[in-house]
């Protein structure tokens, strides 16, 4: 056997593996945003305003797992340093009630932005003090403490003419505990025009309680529900990275099966790129048959990716309720589940609050319960995992 180290002719492919562009996983950024313009746009007016020392409006970005929230933010972080912002990420935590880690992250970015302001950057904040190994509070890490901290941020940003793009993912998890402090310091930061940018992200709920309760700070929070892609949507994660990377063009007939079988998902959308793109045969076009072979090889990693979901589900009561909504289509009211299940709301409340968490389900309307991902209940249906 030849080395296929020696011999670069060897893999057979029509596109080189190491170009492939597309970015399945996570939290990992595409290499096009399909159907995003809005989405993209907000997020372009704040760093605008940001870099010409402006208060922006705080946006909320909304959507079920997987359909590219932590992305975009990672990818707007990424645009904004490249003109010159600071950026601050933090990962919202279901047991940091007392937002000790959330404060431990923004006095690292406080550090980073006082290194560039010389000695006595930090002089008179309300809680940040120099320290022997960086900023340090004045006092006890708790929520109080956050939210002066959110503030100092603000004034700093200020002192040193220098935009700060504070992005928080997964807010739902710690929900009014971190948001209260954070949206209230961040509203008075930009009452005296600092320009400090929040851009937040979590499950579709995320937040609602604030905006039902009518918090003087929502106003200024815009936010932006992040769906399934459209056919169009779709058709440009997929053509873009194969035009701009290969030069290659895709077939309708290609286009529209890969926007059939994901459904628009975006986690699902990468993967069919990806595998469409090793899988080429010819380096110019992509062609039905290449997107039959693609999506051989998609369906088992999607099969893992329903299979890792089911696992998550808690035993009895919730297993029950994914498996009467898998059989109404995966969309259905309440009621009507229940009827199946035979339980009452009350009794059904727990592992319908637990699907929610867990971002198994989501709520597309009151009263309605629905999978997060597109052909859950197809997989259900076909494996009966409750039985097994
Ligand atoms: N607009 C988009 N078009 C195509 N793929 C996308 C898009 N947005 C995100 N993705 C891809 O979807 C996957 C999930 O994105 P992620 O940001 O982790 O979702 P979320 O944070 O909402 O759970 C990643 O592989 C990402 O590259
Ligand atoms: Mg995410």
């Amino acid at each position: 056997m030849p080395n296929p180290f020696d011999d670069l002719t060897m893999g057979g492919a029509a596109l080189p593996a190491s170009a492939n562009p597309f970015r399945p996983g996570m939290g990992r950024i595409p290499p096009d945003f399909g159907g995003r313009e809005d989405a993209l746009l907000r997020a372009r007016i704040v760093v605008e305003q940001l870099t010409a020392g402006v208060a922006p409006e705080f946006v909320l970005y909304r959507g079920v797992r997987g359909v590219g929230k932590t992305a975009l933010l990672a990818y707007v972080r990424q645009r904004a340093r490249q003109l010159g912002l600071a950026t601050i990420h933090v990962e919202a935590d279901r047991d940091d009630t007392e937002l000790i880690r959330a404060t431990s992250v923004l006095l690292r970015g406080i550090g980073e932005l006082a290194a560039h302001g010389g000695e006595g950057a930090l002089a008179s904040l309300a809680v940040a003090r120099d320290g022997p190994d960086g900023p340090r509070l004045k006092g006890p890490a708790d929520a109080e403490a956050f939210e002066a901290l959110v503030g100092d941020l603000g004034e700093l940003a200020t002192r040193l003419r220098r935009g700060v793009l504070l992005t928080i993912d997964e807010v739902h998890e710690a929900g009014d505990v971190l948001l209260g402090p954070l949206l209230r310091a961040a509203h008075r930061a930009a009452q005296d025009d600092a320009p400090l940018g929040v851009l937040l992200s979590g499950l579709p709920t995320a937040a609602e309680n604030l905006f039902d309760e009518g918090q003087t700070y929502t106003e200024r929070l815009a936010r932006v529900d992040l769906g399934l892609l459209g056919a169009p949507g779709t058709a440009e994660a997929i053509r873009r990275p194969f035009a701009r990377v290969g030069g290659v063009e895709v077939d309708d007939a290609v286009v529209e099966e890969v926007h059939a079988a994901s459904g628009g998902y975006p986690w699902f959308v990468q993967p069919w790129g990806e595998a469409l793109w090793d899988l080429a045969t010819d380096p110019g076009r992509i062609e039905l048959p290449v997107a039959r072979a693609a999506g051989a090889r998609v369906r088992v990693r999607v099969d893992d990716f329903y299979a890792t979901r089911w696992r998550r589900v808690p035993s009895g009561r919730a297993q029950l309720l994914v498996q009467a909504l898998a059989e109404q289509g995966g969309d259905a009211a309440m009621g009507d589940l229940l009827e199946v299940v035979d339980i009452t709301h009350q009794a059904a409340s727990p592992a319908r609050r637990a699907l929610l968490d867990l971002g198994i389900c989501w709520a597309p309307g009151r009263g309605r319960l629905a999978f997060s991902v597109p052909g859950f209940e197809r997989w259900v249906l076909s494996t009966r995992p409750v039985e097994a």
